[in-house]
């Protein structure tokens, strides 16, 4: 988010444009926690994870109490435009400002999840996917040489992008998803089978969102139907720091500088994206109201390749 914040204030400055940041999302729009920046306040902070800015979550600006009072902070301030990083709750809130009160918005994709329809990827996918599939290359060593079952637990309450992939490329025999069924008999007969083909370790990725309790409860489950010893890693939030991948160094400076363009072309109520066709513009309330469906082709070569 930080090299977003960096593209944003650059280009707004390049563009002869005056620009704040707001502190803490729209707990600071309401509150009036809007400062000035300049070209040096982003110095050396594409390589910090976080946000320069903070974030907060803020149940009052679903009240349209809530965002009259930061409609109000924009317009004593003669602020024209905001640009607004996060996902589908962030969005619904810019919408309804915009909708409400006029305010030009242009969010930015900013989730780990990689669930927002309408680009192909969102600012934090690739640096967590790295964080975990490095996790589960560590854990390979042990269950490798201790003939042990893993259950890696990776980010993912509603969608299973992150544990796709990193299933995929960290050679995970079974891959869990929030977006399909499993069967827990079946998953511990393939697993006996592969042991009997001679595979010494098995890691399975679990979205924490493709079990109630998470992967926990899987292991139990597990452990109940095989007999077998099974360790579970809950890589949590560590997925959600650190610096960041060149990837999304280079995807948030993209979609910064494509939000302030935007906003200067008159453009609001949209997200800016990627896809094939390069940067888009996606109206916001697409990107909560479609669905954006996983890679299937992926879980299906994996079942493949899991041999
Ligand atoms: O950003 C989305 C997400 O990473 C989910 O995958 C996860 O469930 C959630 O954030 C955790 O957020 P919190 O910090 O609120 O527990």
């Amino acid at each position: 988010m930080n090299a977003a914040i960096r593209a944003v204030v650059r280009t707004a400055i390049h563009e002869d444009v005056k620009i704040s940041g707001v502190i803490r999302g729209y707990k600071g729009l309401m509150s009036g926690d809007i400062h000035e920046l300049s070209a040096r306040s982003v110095d050396n902070i594409m390589q910090r994870g976080g946000t320069m800015l903070y974030s907060a979550r803020c149940p009052a600006f679903l009240e349209p109490e809530g965002r009259a009072r930061a409609a109000e902070q924009l317009r004593e301030r003669g602020v024209e435009g905001l640009v607004v990083i996060g996902g589908d709750g962030s969005f619904q809130g810019a919408h309804l400002l915009s909708e409400e009160h006029g305010v030009k918005v242009i969010g930015i994709p900013g989730t780990i999840d990689n669930d927002i329809y309408g680009t192909d990827v969102t600012i934090g996918f690739n640096t967590a996917m790295n964080i975990a599939l490095d996790a589960i290359d560590r854990l390979r060593d042990t269950a490798d040489s201790h003939d042990r079952l893993f259950l890696v637990e990776v980010m993912g309450r509603h969608a299973g992008h992150i544990a796709l992939n990193v299933g995929l490329a960290g050679g995970a025999e079974e891959i869990l998803l929030p977006e399909h069924d499993y069967d827990i008999e079946e998953m511990v007969k393939s697993i006996a089978a592969g042991r009997e083909r001679g595979r010494s370790s098995s890691i399975i990725v679990v979205a924490e969102g493709a079990a109630k309790g998470g992967a926990l409860a899987i292991e139990k489950r597990i452990e109940a139907a095989s007999g077998y010893e099974v360790r579970t890693s809950i890589l949590g939030h560590i997925q959600r720091g650190g610096a960041p991948s060149t990837r999304d160094r280079v995807l948030a400076s993209r979609l910064g500088y494509h939000a302030v363009q935007a906003l200067l072309a008159g453009k609001s109520d949209v997200m800016v994206g990627v896809d094939k066709r390069g940067t888009v513009l996606v109206p916001l309330q697409e990107t909560w109201q479609r669905q954006k469906e996983i890679e299937w082709q992926l879980y299906e070569i994996n079942k493949i390749l899991a041999g």
